[in-house]
């Protein structure tokens, strides 16, 4: 019998499969801020073939089991661990990336722009927006929630639930801020083409930006389906 099926909400095969991020993203399904419902219903909305998913899910699984590359459970760490990896993980790559990627569309709208000013323009202000929406979002995690999460784990205390709630619900609406951001940037790009006069920074940096979205896609999975959720049941059990 099959370990994956239509029933199984999106977001909790990318918990047990992390690969599984990376098909969903070759069949355009949201895993991270449109995790928290069925594989069937994205399915049947975007007219995707189940079984040639579900197979590639059981092949992918297969090879992990093999590698051993499904070692690092998220869902058996504390919240204080799965902070620091965050962290150190996806923050750290996107604290480095960001700058990065800020000259690297400067640049090619500078150079291809005359040719390609349509698209490069919107890709550069897009870009320059969800770096700006980042930053703030990192600092607002690393100083407010992260921290009140922590404190949390060590001292269940009522009093810092309405906070950790509040502060808990923006982060989550930035998080489908940035989501669309993506999608518009891959939209524009027609799935990040480059085209025939596009020099090597132009290939550099349209691939640099479909890492970005890979990296990111894992980070707000982490975020939405296994912090949050392990967030929301304790805060559930505390009230009752
Ligand atoms: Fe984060
Ligand atoms: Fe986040």
């Amino acid at each position: 019998m099959s370990r994956f099926n239509g029933s199984q909400n999106i977001g909790d095969i990318v918990s047990i499969l992390p690969k599984a991020g990376e098909i969903f993203k070759e069949y355009n399904i949201d895993f991270c801020c449109g995790g928290n419902r069925p594989l069937a219903d994205a399915i049947r909305e975007q007219h995707l073939d189940e079984t040639a998913i579900l197979g590639k899910l059981e092949k992918a699984y297969e090879d992990a089991s093999k590698f051993n590359s499904l070692d690092i459970d998220f869902r058996k760490m504390t919240m204080s661990e799965l902070t620091d990896y965050i962290v150190e993980t996806h923050h750290n790559y996107l604290k480095k990336v960001l700058p990065e990627l800020g000259e690297l569309t400067t640049k090619i709208l500078r150079v291809h722009g005359k040719n390609h000013g349509d698209v490069l323009s919107r890709v550069h202000r897009l870009f320059h927006n969800l770096k700006t929406e980042l930053e703030q979002h990192l600092i607002k995690e690393e100083e407010i929630l992260f921290p009140m999460v922590k404190d949390y784990d060590k001292h269940p205390t009522a009093g810092l639930i309405d906070s950790i709630n509040r502060v808990m619900n923006e982060t989550e609406a930035e998080h489908e801020a940035a989501g669309d951001i993506l999608k518009e940037l891959r939209r524009i790009t027609d799935q990040y083409w480059v085209p025939e006069d596009g020099c090597a920074t132009y290939r550099m940096t349209f691939k640099k930006l479909e890492e970005l979205e890979t990296d990111l896609f894992q980070h707000i999975h982490l975020e939405n389906n296994i912090l949050f959720k392990t967030l929301e049941l304790k805060l559930h059990n505390q009230k009752m």
